[in-house]
């Protein structure tokens, strides 16, 4: 029974609602004010809440339903927001979803706080969800978190690091990005008690989806529109991050300019923000967007062939629908 993109959106659009509002529940008229209030300013900004839908859809492909693994959904999505609220203390962002960063909308301590507390309340609403395989869904989960901390710490890593390669680029981003995808596909089917073949599809499929993910977020990062990608346009370049468009780029370049332009980023450790035009110009003549927009799609590709093994229902249409919608984002 195949399902119609409109069909998809109506279900994307209704369950992200639902998300909205079990969140939003969350944090009302709980005290200190001093931390939930910056906790529900993180939550209420919106975001296209991609790793919650990806459990719900997990667990339907994988036999079970959606209400089975909502308050894990929810668990998964403030880690996420705690990861961000990170993130940009460590990227210097000042802005996300359109809205100042947590950091700076309050200060430093409030953003790592906020962030802490996130993390204990995802494990306690992942655990309401769990009733089998408690052991290995914790499991799961804490990996994926240690997964996250290594790929933030290689990312920053990276930034001063002079010779990086592909490779080691896509471990980082495997880590930081691709792991909690796949972290979540794998709790949607663990906590509806899927067979092993079911478990590793999805994870799979997530993973793949994870690393297109990152790398279009890379992307994003100097093509997108602002008011719609909610993010400061050039930041990795302002950075100085070691993204798959820069390190293409460094392997394209043969003219001796460019060569230097490029290893000017190196050495300074980014580039100033009046410089970011120029060097989207440079990206665009060495042919890295359209690299980018190549291996987004392999990675695409490789998420949809993982579904192969898993027998056909909505669940598995709503992951093809999602990974092929994906490619269009803009945000
Ligand atoms: C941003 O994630 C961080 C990355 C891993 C690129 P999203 O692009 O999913 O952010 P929101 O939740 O939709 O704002
Ligand atoms: C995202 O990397 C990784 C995590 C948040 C763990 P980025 O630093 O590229 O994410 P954005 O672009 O700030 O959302
Ligand atoms: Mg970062
Ligand atoms: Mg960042
Ligand atoms: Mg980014």
């Amino acid at each position: 029974m195949k399902i119609t993109n409109e069909k998809f959106l109506k279900i994307y659009n209704q369950e992200t609602e639902k998300i909205e509002l079990l969140i939003s529940n969350l944090f009302k008229n709980k005290k200190p004010k001093s931390l939930y209030e910056p906790c529900s300013y993180l939550l209420s900004g919106g975001g296209k809440r991609l790793r919650p839908f990806l459990v719900l859809i997990s667990a339907k492909a994988s036999g079970g339903n959606f209400k089975e693994v909502y308050n894990a959904a929810i668990g998964i999505e403030l880690l996420h927001n705690f990861t961000l609220a990170h993130d940009d203390i460590m990227d210097n962002s000042d802005l996300r979803r359109g809205r100042l960063t947590l950091h700076k909308k309050y200060d430093v301590n409030t953003a790592i706080l906020a962030g802490d507390n996130l993390i204990a309340i995802a494990y306690k609403l992942l655990l309401m969800d769990s009733k089998k395989n408690i052991k290995q869904i914790i499991e799961t989960f804490t990996n994926g978190i240690i997964e996250v901390c290594e790929g933030q710490s290689l990312d920053k890593e990276f930034e001063l690091k002079e010779n990086v390669t592909i490779n080691e680029y896509k471990t980082m981003i495997y880590k930081k990005t691709a792991a909690l995808a796949e972290m979540s596909c794998a709790i949607g089917s663990l906590i509806v008690n899927s067979n092993k073949k079911n478990i590793k599809a999805v994870s799979d499929f997530g993973k793949y989806l994870g690393m297109a993910f990152q790398i279009q977020d890379d992307l994003l990062d100097i093509t997108a529109d602002q008011e719609k990608f909610g993010k400061k346009i050039g930041s990795d370049l302002i950075e100085g991050k070691k993204t798959f468009l820069f390190l293409t780029a460094l392997k394209n370049a043969k003219d001796q300019n460019d060569i230097s332009l490029l290893n000017n980023v190196i050495l300074n450790k980014g580039i100033k923000k009046e410089e970011v035009d120029m060097y989207k110009n440079l990206y665009e003549k060495l042919g890295v967007l359209k690299a980018a927009k190549k291996e987004i799609e392999k990675y695409t590709k490789l998420a949809l062939r993982s579904l192969d093994t898993l027998p056909n229902n909505e669940g598995k249409e709503l992951m093809i629908h999602l990974a092929n919608s994906l490619i269009n984002r803009y945000k």
